[in-house]
């Protein structure tokens, strides 16, 4: 890599908020006839959408979110692309949007990381470069059913912690009065429509002082589905466990964590979670690529208060299941999983 394309940004890099900034290039393929187009680098922030579109009508859109770090030895990676790529080509599947092939969706990450190089947050600041993939369902139509034509976006963003203050811990509400997914609905896929049905719980929770709120089962109110923002993981003794359930989206990072925990030579539990269960865990996260492993030391439910450790710091498992992962994203501890994918 030339120096020119390493100079970054000048941006406050410790201090950065999970929030939008503006980069220099995203980048675009459109569905048409039968096929994608190549890919275009545009630096216009705006999208023409036609105001039929079934996307604003219809809800016809799923999405993505993905990290890219540097390194210690100053590479520039991407934590488990290919793992986004079959996630996204689920839910498009289940939204009758046509799938984006691997080796589209890995050009768009390579294309636009290198492209917004100089917004890849340095090594050791604790940021990353948030990659947002979308795809949605464009052109002309009125009458319920999948769009004739589609637009898959992906624009990256330099980002801090999603929560306040880090890796710190969190209180949560349990809210029995919304439902996330329906049981046989969208729950498992990334959906803007299931973020939509959230945004009740999670303004619910926040008018309360919870930052965030934990979903269960829409049918019995019996199990423990998922965080507003992020899957929900306990540890019990030497057991990370974590809920199964059709409705809950298959988190990257807890799918990584569990490897890790295993590694770690931890049992890893992954089955229907108990509400009534939360009195024995020892600690709790949530966990997603946003979130990192954002631990939760308080979690409301009804009229009891169940706490986890310590209100000023994680866990003793969830500092160590931290400490690995955001190790091996920046190429500080052993890559033995392939996780990382280099963007040169
Ligand atoms: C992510 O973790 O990447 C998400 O898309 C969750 C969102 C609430 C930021």
């Amino acid at each position: 890599m030339n120096k020119q394309a390493k100079t970054k940004a000048a941006l406050d890099w410790k201090n950065l908020p999970f929030d939008y900034h503006k980069t220099d290039f995203n980048i675009r393929y459109y569905w048409k006839n039968s096929s994608w187009s190549a890919g275009e680098l545009v630096s216009d922030e705006y999208i023409p959408l036609h105001m039929a579109a079934p996307t604003l009508h219809y809800g016809q859109e799923a999405f993505e979110g993905l990290k890219g770090f540097e390194t210690a030895d100053g590479r520039s990676v991407v934590f488990r692309p290919l793992e986004n790529a079959h996630r996204l080509q689920r839910s498009s599947e289940r939204l009758f949007i046509p799938p984006i092939p691997d080796e589209l969706f890995m050009e768009a990450v390579h294309k636009v990381v290198q492209a917004n190089i100089k917004y890849l947050p340095p090594y050791g600041t604790g940021a990353s470069l948030y990659i947002r993939p979308l795809v949605i369902g464009i052109g002309a139509r009125v009458g319920l059913g999948p769009a004739s034509e589609y637009l898959f976006i992906m624009f990256a963003t330099p980002v801090g912690p999603y929560y306040k203050g880090g890796f710190k811990p969190i209180k949560a509400l349990v809210v029995e009065d919304f439902d996330r997914a329906a049981p046989m609905g969208v729950g498992d896929c990334k959906v803007g429509g299931n973020y939509a049905a959230g945004l009740g719980g999670a303004h619910f929770g926040k008018e309360r002082g919870y930052p965030i709120v934990l979903y269960l089962d829409s049918r019995e109110k019996r199990y423990i589905d998922e965080f507003s923002t992020s899957n929900f993981i306990a540890i019990r003794d030497n057991s990370y466990i974590t809920p199964k359930s059709r409705s809950i989206l298959p988190s990257i990072t807890n799918d990584s964590l569990s490897v890790i925990a295993q590694d770690m030579g931890m049992i890893v539990e992954r089955r229907p979670v108990e509400i009534r269960e939360l009195e024995t865990f020892n600690e709790v996260g949530a966990v997603g690529t946003a979130a990192v492993i954002t631990p939760v030391n308080l979690i409301r439910y009804r009229d009891r208060e169940y706490s986890f450790g310590d209100t000023e710091d994680a866990g003793p498992v969830i500092k160590k299941l931290y400490d690995r992962l955001t190790r091996i994203q920046t190429g500080d501890y052993e890559d033995k999983f392939g996780w990382l994918y280099e963007v040169k």
